[in-house]
């Protein structure tokens, strides 16, 4: 696992955006794993001015996103689907059928949890996968305690990621308690991994996570296992990393 530690959010947006208009400038056909979230955020933005100014080609790019509420339909503003439009696909030229998305308002959400699993595994895995991370150490939304070798599945949300969501919504009950998400084996099947992270509500997952156990305690030390893996992380995300080799 590579760490690259940078200045700021905005540094840090700066490496993703330029790492993934790498990967599609030298594969056209590149597949993308996506997150939403907070975090991307401002990649998603720098990779929409690189388009507006360099007409970078998403017409063959193929993108699977990593989660989505359950219940919540996908014209909903706080659907991970309405978020991605938002954020990226409605400013980019991708073709609204290279979007895969988890359905999360499937009649049969487990059916749709294993159909978006077998998508995964008919492309042999995204060739790219772009990851946030909990403070509680999540990766998509698997919680600590998800076994490693999970697929694609349902999942409970903990209180703790329910209350970091809520401040996208009027309130707290209208939080969703359950997602579908790539399971943590769905997300090592990715052949690349870059997990972003930024300010000091990620420090103490970050270290768990470089220097934990590697442990379903904190899902994303199992990334540790993976043979390409780039965490691009801000001060703050590593201070208590710092403070720990420092000392
Ligand atoms: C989002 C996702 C989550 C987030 C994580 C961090 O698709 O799967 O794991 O990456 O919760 O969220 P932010 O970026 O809002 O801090």
């Amino acid at each position: 696992m590579r760490l690259v530690k940078v200045r700021s959010h905005e540094e840090m947006s700066e490496f993703a955006a330029r790492h993934i208009l790498d990967k599609v400038k030298s594969n056209s056909k590149v597949s993308l794993g996506l997150a939403t979230g907070g975090t991307p955020v401002r990649t998603y933005e720098l990779l929409i001015e690189d388009y507006r100014k360099n007409h970078t080609s998403y017409e063959h790019v193929f993108t699977y996103n990593l989660d989505e509420y359950a219940g919540i339909a996908a014209d909903h503003p706080n659907s991970y689907r309405y978020f991605m439009f938002e954020h990226l696909f409605n400013h980019i030229n991708i073709p609204n059928e290279n979007v895969h998305i988890p359905r999360g308002t499937a009649s049969d959400i487990k059916k749709e949890a294993k159909r978006y699993e077998k998508l995964i595994d008919s492309i042999g895995g995204v060739d790219l996968q772009i990851l946030g991370i909990g403070e509680n150490g999540h990766i998509g939304f698997n919680e600590p305690g998800t076994p490693f070798d999970t697929r694609t599945h349902i999942v409970e949300l903990t209180e703790s990621t329910r209350q970091a969501n809520s401040r996208y919504f009027d309130e707290y009950s209208e939080v969703p308690k359950h997602a579908i998400t790539m399971g943590i084996a769905t997300i090592l099947k990715s052949k690349e991994i870059l997990l972003l992270a930024s300010g000091e509500q990620k420090a103490d997952a970050i270290y768990r996570m470089f220097e934990g156990a590697v442990s379903n305690d904190c899902p994303a030390s199992v990334l540790r296992t993976h043979q390409n893996v780039i965490v691009i992380a801000d001060e703050k995300a590593v201070s208590k990393l710092e403070k720990v080799r420092i000392g």
